[in-house]
């Protein structure tokens, strides 16, 4: 009976894929597969490994092959639950898979890929399953409008996860929230992300909460710094926002003297100028908020010209898409954690081993943050579908009923337990510190979590 069914299902597909093929274009409703849904290719990343910008100063990514599904982790790691099946409900993946930022982006949708497993395997949103559609960003505002709107106009996404960036965020995040979207930020962590609007939410802890953490380690395992030296991308929101909360840290909090002030780009390779300076200041101590490829050339630069003090780095720092900028200079950097893959939760542990078996890696921040977003909008699409069916909502209520959802859940994340604050900001408890440990090929290396 069953074999029956999907065989007219099976034919169903194909009528309708030939008769898309026949000219009709975007009126034609998506087709929607009846079983576990393979994505579109267009829809779905290219592998990480295609995926590395070509910039001479950003690292080719490390040509890990992703395993192919029939090597996914064992079913015995998600909680066990029927197939999903019936019509996908899409959500948008609005990350950079291209640019520099995609050295934070390839973290971000290796996240979402096992978010979207594991939640599939675990019974999707009550029985339907969930199909994430992505869209690439690039790095820049436009990109991120432009995937936005795909995703909500022709994709008809339910909600969206993105961008990387805040300097997108506050460029892309007033469209979706005029036409009643909700979004989570993943990654955005500068000031002001959330007050952007009622459907703008996020699940990575802002600049405020994290960045003075890694100061402190810095202070503790060098007691006696006491001038301190800081960088930061003046073209970028996010470091903008950060680097405030590092001065404030080093001056009002900790007392330090602030030995100068160094401003980049976040296009810079050359640095010899700014890391002159820096280093005729004086300083025991430098911070750095950039994004990843600036801020590890400016480590290296800074090491090669001699500086031997503390480094700690930002949010921009903190992927191990950083070690093959920095290589063996990346070694002993201080960066503050709002995710640890160590958090011993069944939830974290069943991320972090699903993780590792896709990936043969540990899931660093970006990758914790972005799985954490996709599984808070499933959990809430969940619990609206439990108090109003979804299929009898529009998709403009299906949103709207959603975002109310969003914010007032509780989640157990691998973040943590987690909410939101009635603007849509995360409230979360856990915060770690690392520092980089390289490895003696000076091109691998890990963050070692400080007890
Ligand atoms: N945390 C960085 C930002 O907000 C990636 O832009």
């Amino acid at each position: 009976m069953q074999r029956v069914y999907r065989l007219a299902a099976l034919l169903v597909v194909v009528a309708l894929v030939i008769s898309a093929c026949g000219g009709q274009q975007a009126a034609a409703p998506a087709v929607a597969p009846t079983q576990a849904p393979a994505p579109k290719a267009t829809e779905a990343p290219k592998p990480a490994a295609t995926q590395a910008p070509a910039a001479t100063q950003a690292p080719a990514a490390k040509a890990t092959e992703a395993p192919k599904a029939t090597e996914a982790p064992k079913a015995t790691e998600a909680p066990k639950a029927a197939a999903p099946s019936g019509e996908p409900i899409k959500i948008g993946i609005a990350v950079a898979q291209t640019s520099n930022v995609a050295l934070f982006g390839q973290e971000q949708v290796q996240g979402a890929q096992i978010a979207e497993d594991l939640l599939n395997k675990a019974g999707g949103i009550n029985g339907r399953p969930v199909k994430l559609v992505y869209q690439d960003t690039a790095g820049d505002e436009a990109g991120a409008i432009n995937a936005f709107n795909t995703l909500m106009n022709n994709d008809k996404v339910v909600a969206i996860v993105g961008p990387t960036l805040s300097q997108q965020a506050f460029a892309a995040d007033p469209i979706a929230d005029k036409a009643g979207v909700p979004v989570i930020g993943p990654s955005n962590t500068a000031v002001g992300i959330a007050e952007i609007g009622d459907y703008i939410a996020r699940i990575s802890a802002p600049v405020t909460a994290v960045a003075p953490n890694a100061v402190r380690a810095a202070l503790a395992a060098n007691p006696n710094a006491k001038r301190v030296a800081v960088f930061y991308a003046q073209n970028d929101a996010f470091s903008k926002s950060e680097t405030v909360v590092f001065q404030r840290t080093v001056t009002d909090t900790l007392k330090l003297e602030l030995a100068t002030v160094q401003t980049h780009q976040t296009t810079d390779t050359d640095f010899t100028t700014q890391v002159t300076n820096g280093i005729a200041a004086k300083p025991d101590m430098v911070i750095i908020s950039g994004l990843a490829a600036d801020s590890g050339n400016l480590v290296k630069q800074l090491r090669e010209l001699g500086f031997k003090g503390p480094i700690v780095g930002g949010n921009g720092l903190n992927t191990p898409n950083l070690f093959p900028v920095c290589k063996a200079q990346c070694d002993g950097i201080f960066v503050a954690q709002a995710y640890s893959p160590e958090a011993t939760s069944a939830v974290n542990q069943t991320f972090v081993t699903a993780f590792k078996a896709k990936f043969q890696k540990d899931p660093g921040q970006f990758s914790g943050q972005s799985y954490t977003a996709v599984q808070v909008i499933v959990e809430a699409l969940k619990a609206l579908d439990q108090k109003t069916k979804l299929d009898t909502l529009d998709l403009a209520k299906q949103r709207s009923e959603l975002n109310k959802q969003i914010l007032v859940g509780t989640y157990d994340t691998p973040l943590g337990k987690i909410s939101f604050t009635d603007k849509g900001d995360i409230k979360q408890e856990a915060f770690y510190t690392a520092q980089i440990k390289m490895n003696s090929d000076g091109n691998t290396g890990r963050f070692v979590f400080l007890k």
